[in-house]
């Protein structure tokens, strides 16, 4: 297994491209079985849950094409030869499920197995089920798999989740596409990757309305059709790499980024001290002379602050001037870097959903180990301003959303090298 090796106290300077956005592709490439004509994705990150949904999407009988090492993709669902996303796939990344909904919606059928245990929390299916059963699906639970029906064809309806999921509002936008009639989807997910999704649904043919807001009105069509598109920007990167400088001193321009991405996140960031610009090319991030100043975070659905990047601002806060309270309400057991970052000299108390950050001088290097994706990007950035070097180990969850990471580092002055494993 891999391992990074990150030495502490270099300043950033230099530029660093952003790539797609991973959660964004992972919903457009399944958009694809709801046509039989070919779906191009521009700008596809170069990832491995990337490569995850290639293989789901294959054992499916969907034809992928991937051009420009990787960063242009050809989907074609022509012939379909299968409705079943095994559990050995499923397993290995949640994202799978949303074949659920355009499955269903194209063919009448689909068995999807459930997820399984997830080290960030339950993450159950029900706000998924019971909007598509709105829809006039039949869903049942059956050796671990849902099997789903659409007797006679999905029918619009109105639906209002219970909470604004991002994924459910994925599936069930998508099924509504091909349902007869309209559908009304209230306490929509309002994320930049739901409207990149419907930018790409209505250029394959969809009628939508509302996406970015609370409520996504979807009047289904008969059939959709191909279209090329190209994938936003991926605000979780961006903000990852927009914490670098604010924990290593210096300044990087992040080419691709924009402030509406990540509203809440880029005034946490202001708040600590940090500056940011926005530039032709993209947003340039600063931190003067001195350590940042310690904030409160809650995290909250779009346009809140992202728990995606709950731990890299933890990593931030460890050496913030003052006491700073970080609040997890997405999911229920998101701080299992709390304890590596203590590994490193941290001072975190961590009750319940709530952990508070004392910040200290300097962190020290320590071996540490990456126990989710976002975890393990915090142990690097935490690294970049440590005393020392800092061993993250089991990085294989970090190549699953951050491509080159080591690499884009490096080429802003960060010491930062991968040791390969066996
Ligand atoms: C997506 C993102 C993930 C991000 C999350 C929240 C992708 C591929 N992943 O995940 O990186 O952290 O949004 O911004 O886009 N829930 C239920 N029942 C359901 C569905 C969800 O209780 O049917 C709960 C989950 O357990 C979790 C919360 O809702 O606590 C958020 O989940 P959701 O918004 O669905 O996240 P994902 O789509 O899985």
């Amino acid at each position: 297994m891999d391992s990074i090796i990150v030495t502490g106290g270099a300043e950033l300077s230099g530029r660093i491209p952003i790539a797609g956005a991973k959660n964004a592709c992972l919903a457009l490439m399944p958009a694809t079985l709801l046509s039989d004509e070919p779906l191009t994705l521009m700008n596809a990150p170069r990832l491995s849950d990337i490569k995850t949904m290639t293989l789901l999407l294959q054992s499916l009988g969907v034809e992928v094409t991937a051009m420009q090492e990787g960063r242009v993709l050809t989907l074609s669902s022509h012939a379909l030869s299968s409705h079943r996303a095994d559990y050995d796939i499923v397993r290995k990344m949640r994202a799978s499920n949303l074949v659920l909904g355009p499955l269903l919606a194209r063919t009448g059928h689909a068995v999807v197995s459930l997820p399984g245990g997830c080290a960030i929390g339950a993450r159950p299916m029900d706000i998924h089920i019971t909007g598509l059963e709105a829809l006039g699906a039949e869903i049942e639970l059956r050796d671990g798999y849902l099997h789903a029906v659409a007797r006679g064809g999905l029918r619009g309806a109105v639906i209002e989740q219970r909470f604004a999921s991002v994924g459910a509002t994925e599936n069930v936008v998508m099924a509504a596409t091909l349902a007869k009639g309209t559908t009304v989807l209230k306490n929509a997910a309002r994320e930049p990757e739901i409207v990149d999704l419907v930018h790409c649904l209505r250029a394959m043919g969809a009628r939508i309305a509302g996406e970015g807001t609370g409520t996504i009105e979807i009047e289904g069509v008969e059939r959709l059709g191909g279209a090329t598109h190209r994938v936003v920007a991926d605000r979780i990167e961006l903000g990852t790499y927009m914490i670098a400088p604010a924990i290593a001193g210096g300044e990087v321009e992040l080419l691709g980024g924009r402030r509406e991405l990540l509203p809440a996140f880029c005034e946490k960031l202001e708040a600590a001290g940090v500056t940011i610009t926005q530039t032709n090319d993209g947003l340039r991030v600063a931190r003067a002379n001195g350590r940042v100043h310690a904030v409160d975070v809650k995290t909250e659905v779009y346009p809140g602050f992202p728990t995606d990047l709950q731990a890299q601002m933890m990593a931030l806060m460890c050496t913030a001037e003052g006491v700073s309270v970080l609040e997890e309400t997405i999911f229920e057991n998101r701080f299992m870097h709390a304890p590596e970052l203590m590994r490193m000299g941290a001072r975190i108390e961590v009750h319940g959903g709530h952990a508070t950050v004392t910040g200290v001088e300097r962190l020290r290097g320590a071996p540490v180990m990456a126990t989710d994706l976002r975890a393990s990007v915090s142990l690097i950035l935490a690294g970049l301003g440590a005393e020392g070097e800092t061993l993250v180990n089991r990085v294989y969850h970090l190549d699953r959303g951050y491509e080159r990471v080591e690499e884009k580092l490096s080429a802003c002055g960060a010491r930062i090298e991968r040791v390969r494993g066996e």
